[in-house]
């Protein structure tokens, strides 16, 4: 049986070992974690997803606040129309975060960055432009364009001067989703270099409806390789969501795809960006623990731990500080949950917000647990230490049992 360092992932002359650790926002795929993949010669992602914050965090910049006391006296209102995000700022954080991720790279592999569309942000196609170019311009080797269709996203980089030679991707469910891209870019004389197909047993967003469950990804793999042979195009296709094991990766290898984008195990790493606390929430959690809701105001479903202090928690939108959910018009379907809550609860000091969250401030505070189907199996690749804790494990030995094992055995640490 072959084994993943069998196959390599080839872009023109440059050969990468096939495993791409997929974004994790917000920042939970940290520079650290995808430096450490591109040094052992796969693809790591970091995410430009409240790259604001991300940049305040990391390189002590003040965006964050700044935002908030230029719309402070917005606070209290839930018009949010006015609250819009300075674009020469976004272009700055994008920069510092990529540029200098890009700056410390050593090795082989490659770091993309992973771009969502739903992050509307008040004023969607300039903000999306911007973001794609500032990522551009530092230097980023690759961008997955992912959450949402995309369908203008390659015409925002068509007169950027990288846009032929970065490697830009995108992220799709369905063939369906992809011949609609393929279409509307068909124009522009630039396919995409990969298309990542994401079942629906991924973390984060899914793109599938609640009945995500009567789908699976080696169907969907099959399709998207039949379509594509059938239009006579040869782009790399890379298999993503619930691929947990070395043997499953080598598999779907087998199966004509060029690589597999992971990143459930890579949560309980060093490496990762959730808190050594929240690892082993994920370590100990069992199947029951998790669900798919559709608490996100996007309106995509979402895979997270139960016990996620997200779900049910009613605070105040923050989109002052925050925003990245609001739509062109300045809507986020949280607002209007809240002030429902509060409009039903007069003079109550707090409300509890069941059906939707205020995902950016949850996420910027680590507050929602989205993990992947398989989280349940962590447990499994580690050991259990003397005070009943986990191991937390490195990066470089997780992405050394998914290249190196077969017969489905998971390699525990030293
Ligand atoms: C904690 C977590 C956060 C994620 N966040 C994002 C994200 O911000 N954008 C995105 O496109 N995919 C996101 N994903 C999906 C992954 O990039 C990846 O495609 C998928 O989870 C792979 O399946 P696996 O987790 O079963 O290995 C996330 C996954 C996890 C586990």
């Amino acid at each position: 049986m072959k084994r993943v360092d069998d196959f390599r992932l080839r872009f023109g002359k440059r050969e990468l070992v096939p495993i791409v650790i997929g974004g994790m926002g917000v920042d939970i795929s940290t520079a650290e974690l995808a430096l450490e993949v591109a040094r052992l010669g796969g693809i790591g992602h970091i995410s430009d997803a409240m790259v604001q914050t991300v940049s305040d965090r990391r390189y002590d910049t003040k965006f964050v606040s700044e935002k908030l006391k230029k719309y402070k006296a917005n606070v209290a209102s839930s018009d949010k129309s006015d609250v819009h995000f300075n674009l020469a700022v976004l272009e700055e954080a994008t920069r510092n975060h990529v540029g200098r991720t890009m700056e410390a790279k050593r090795g082989d592999g490659m770091i993309f960055i992973n771009c969502m569309e739903k992050l509307t942000m008040n004023l969607p196609r300039e903000t999306l432009r911007m973001r794609l170019s500032a990522a551009l311009d530092a230097g980023i080797d690759g961008i997955t364009l992912s959450a949402g269709l995309h369908l203008g996203s390659f015409a925002l980089m068509e007169d950027h001067p990288r846009f032929r030679d970065a490697k830009l991707g995108i992220i799709v469910s369905s063939s369906r989703a992809l011949a609609m891209f393929l279409r509307k870019s068909a124009r522009l004389q630039r396919l995409p270099d990969y298309v990542v197909v994401e079942g629906p047993l991924a973390g984060g967003h899914l793109g599938f409806g609640m009945d995500w469950a009567k789908y699976d990804l080696a169907t969907l793999v099959t399709e998207v390789l039949a379509f594509l042979k059938a239009e006579h195009l040869d782009i790399p296709v890379i298999a993503a969501g619930g691929i947990f094991t070395g043997s499953d990766a080598a598999a779907f290898l087998e199966q004509g795809v060029a690589a597999v984008q992971v990143a459930t195990r890579f949560t309980v790493t060093k490496e990762c960006g959730l808190p050594d606390k929240i690892k082993q929430e994920y370590f100990k959690a069992s199947e029951d623990d998790i669900e798919v809701n559709t608490i996100s105001p996007t309106g995509y479903p979402m895979r997270m731990l139960k016990s996620s202090p997200a779900i049910g928690a009613g605070i105040r939108p923050n989109c002052e500080a925050y925003g990245y959910l609001l739509d062109a018009k300045g809507n986020c379907a949280y607002i209007d949950a809240y002030n429902r809550e509060v409009e039903l609860h007069p003079g109550a000091k707090k409300v509890s917000v069941k059906d939707k969250t205020c995902l950016c401030t949850h996420m910027r505070n680590f507050d929602c647990w989205t993990c992947g189907h398989y989280t349940y199996r962590l447990k499994d690749t580690t050991r259990r230490l003397p005070d009943g804790s986990y191991q937390i494990l490195s990066a470089e030995q997780v992405f050394h049992d998914y290249q190196f094992s077969t017969d489905q055995k998971i390699a525990l640490p030293d």
